[in-house]
């Protein structure tokens, strides 16, 4: 960092009163978990969670990488999150205010959201489901979404949340893959003023075939639209609870028991289902939302990831609920029905900790520009205290605009750095202690050890760059991947890499300050708007259309709005197309990938040659590839090519 980049102190009065108060504050904890990292993690579990049978041990390190942390432990998620809330006298306290699609809101106390979980909890119960029985939950953004994931960890059942946005093959893939006894979805989900389909796509995947563990299918009703439905199969959540009591008692299992499976891409092979556990999970969530967002009993939390993805786990589902908040719920989208939609929902709810993606930010700034009705100073965001962002480089452009038109350039940006598989935020400023810098998420949360170092596992010194590694395991971390401990192993502690965990992003640490910039991903992950894809996954959708294409390979390339955009470099089992025939093509291939995986891994370039660049060996060279997707001009040695000349044939099929 040079002497004239730009720095934000820790507002004073923030500051003043900040669960993290002051630089010397965070400094004395990172000390103390260094020098005695289980007394660290242990108070934290004891204060911050209520535990059935208090553990003994807080890590046991015996089976590493298989890390266990508080095992002999008993609690359950979902009594934290809520009973405990009621029995500090919070029961009539706004829990969640759900703002549907079209604005209409409704809130639920903290007595009446454990009411309905209890309820489902109870549904699923008198259908046979026990501790351990898997159950996806394919549902839009919406109070019985929060309430079933609730509902799954009451009785020690494992939810595997799939986005609303995944296409029948996707979810398919992960029904499969779970074994799971139950579906929770509903008829339709609405967004942007429009109606989708969910059920339909549920009995859609079920058809593909692999999903014979599916007992039932229970839907919500959110539209009232006609849907197929199949008795006696296919049950109405709201018929299936109306008659259950309002209460059920919590299953008490082990810190360890897993509370959830979320898969996510990598970058070989099909998604993996990331296992988390119950115990230490919890507290990494409870203990990032506690201190990253500085959070009071007063707030108004609003984090506006869905719940498909690990953001709304742990931001929305369970963090704000361990510690009693009152939170949104957002059922729509950013746009509608204009681009002021977040500024007017900061106003109408005053919501006082913002959290969002720097791609919405960027979309909102465009917006704002070309319309001055939807800029945020058209609103009264005075509310506003602390402002979020996650899930992808926050450029310092957008960081400065969000700080000054959104914060009103009195509100913290904590740019949080962590991952489906870390739990909770692992590089982050708190903000009433640190320093912030543009484009930097600063430091690592106290007891996460992150660190940069070379293939060998050696550090290196900062202001170069390298892998970005975490040193000592952490609570919240991923336990394995359901099924396939083997590739746990390999994609995450890599033998060379000393024992460290492997995050799969390139970092590098400023020489004066030591902070952190992450510079990418260095495994063919993509990150589209805050969204992970593997470029293995979308090439195996492209080359599934047998009909059409011989071989396509997949690269990432800079994109103003959505971070990196997908582009595609396809043979066909035809003659390369040219104009008009080539537009259709490139449609007809997109509507296809938008079918195999969902709309949000459609390429955004679509380009055709008679071959790819191989080398003799017949490897793929991919970064010619970068190179032209981005449209530089290529100054790499190509000397290794078969085919030379196809470099220039792509670079002019654009
Ligand atoms: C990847 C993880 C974390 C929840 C949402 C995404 C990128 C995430 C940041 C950030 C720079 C970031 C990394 C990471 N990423 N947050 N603040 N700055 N990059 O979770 O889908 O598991 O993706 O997102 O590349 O590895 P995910």
């Amino acid at each position: 960092m040079t002497e004239a980049t730009v720095q934000y102190a820790p507002p004073p009065e923030l500051a003043r009163h900040a669960h993290v108060s002051g630089r010397a504050a965070y400094d004395q904890l990172v000390a103390r978990a260094e020098t005695d990292p289980e007394g660290y993690w242990g108070g934290l579990a004891r204060e911050l969670i209520s535990w059935q049978t208090p553990f003994t041990q807080v890590l046991d390190s015996s089976q590493a990488p298989f890390f266990k942390w508080f095992a002999d432990g008993t609690l359950n998620v979902s009594y934290n999150c809520l009973d405990r809330n009621v029995e500090r006298g919070l029961g009539a306290k706004t829990a969640l205010v759900f703002e549907a699609d079209d604005g209409q809101v409704t809130r639920v106390s903290y007595q009446e959201l454990l009411e309905r979980t209890c309820r489902i909890a109870n549904g699923l119960r008198s259908l046979g489901v026990k501790k351990g029985d898997r159950v996806v939950i394919y549902i839009s953004m919406s109070i019985d979404g929060v309430a079933a994931m609730q509902a799954c960890a009451r009785i020690g059942a494992i939810h595997s949340v799939v986005f609303g946005g995944f296409s029948a093959q996707a979810l398919r893939d992960r029904i499969a893959d779970t074994g799971a006894s139950i579906v929770i979805t509903a008829d339709q989900q609405v967004r942007g003023g429009k109606q989708l389909p969910l059920k339909a796509i549920v009995d859609e995947a079920i058809g593909l075939g692999g999903c014979e563990s599916v007992r039932n299918v229970l839907v919500a009703r959110r539209t009232g639209g006609a849907v197929p439905f199949q008795a006696p199969r296919d049950l109405w959540l709201a018929e299936l609870t109306e008659g259950q009591p309002s209460k059920c008692e919590p299953e008490w299992v082990e810190a360890e028991h897993p509370l959830f499976l979320l898969y996510t891409s990598g970058s070989t092979g099909k998604p993996k289902g990331v296992q988390h556990s119950t115990g230490g999970y919890l507290l990494q969530a409870a203990v990032t939302t506690k201190w990253t967002f500085d959070l009071k009993d007063d707030d108004v939390f609003w984090c506006t990831a869905d719940i498909g993805w690990v953001t709304g786990h742990s931001y929305i589902a369970y963090g704000p609920l361990a510690l009693g908040a009152t939170e949104i719920v957002f059922e729509g989208v950013p746009t509608y029905p204009d681009a002021g939609r977040f500024w007017k929902m900061v106003q109408d709810h005053k919501v006082s900790i913002f959290y969002t993606a720097p791609t919405a930010i960027r979309s909102l700034i465009k917006a704002a520009e070309a319309n001055e009705a939807v800029h945020p100073a058209r609103y009264d965001l005075s509310s506003l205290r602390i402002l979020g962002s996650v899930g992808e480089p926050i450029n310092p452009a957008a960081w400065e605009w969000y700080h000054q038109h959104v914060g009103g350039g009195r509100c913290p940006i904590v740019d949080t750095f962590w991952q489906t598989e870390t739990g909770g935020h692992m590089i982050t400023p708190l903000p009433g202690a640190t320093t912030l810098v543009p484009g930097s998420c600063t430091l690592p949360f106290p007891g996460i050890a992150a660190a940069i170092v070379d293939e060998t596992g050696n550090d290196v010194p900062h202001g170069h760059g390298g892998i970005l590694v975490v040193k000592r395991p952490w609570p919240g971390m991923i336990r394995t991947i359901w099924g396939d401990p083997e590739r746990f192993v390999k994609s995450y502690y890599p033998p060379e890499l000393k024992g460290f965990y492997l995050a799969g992003d390139g970092a590098i640490r400023d020489a004066q300050t030591g902070y952190f910039t992450i510079t990418g991903r260095i495994d063919d992950v993509l990150n589209v708007s805050g969204h992970r894809m593997g470029t293995m996954e979308i090439e195996s959708a492209l080359v599934a259309k047998t009909d059409l294409v011989a071989e396509a390979a997949v690269v990432g390339r800079p994109d103003d709005t959505t971070g990196e955009a997908v582009c595609a470099f396809v043979v066909l089992k035809r003659p390369r197309p040219h104009g008009e025939e080539a537009k259709q093509i490139a449609k007809e291939l997109r509507d296809w990938v938008a079918k195999e995986i969902g709309p949000i891994a459609k390429p955004k370039d679509i380009r055709f040659g008679d071959n790819l660049p191989k080398t003799r060996s017949g490897k793929i060279m991919r970064r010619l590839l970068r190179s032209i997707a981005k449209g530089e001009a290529i100054t790499q040695d190509t000397s290794t090519l078969e085919n030379p000349a196809i470099l220039e044939q792509l670079a002019q099929s654009n």
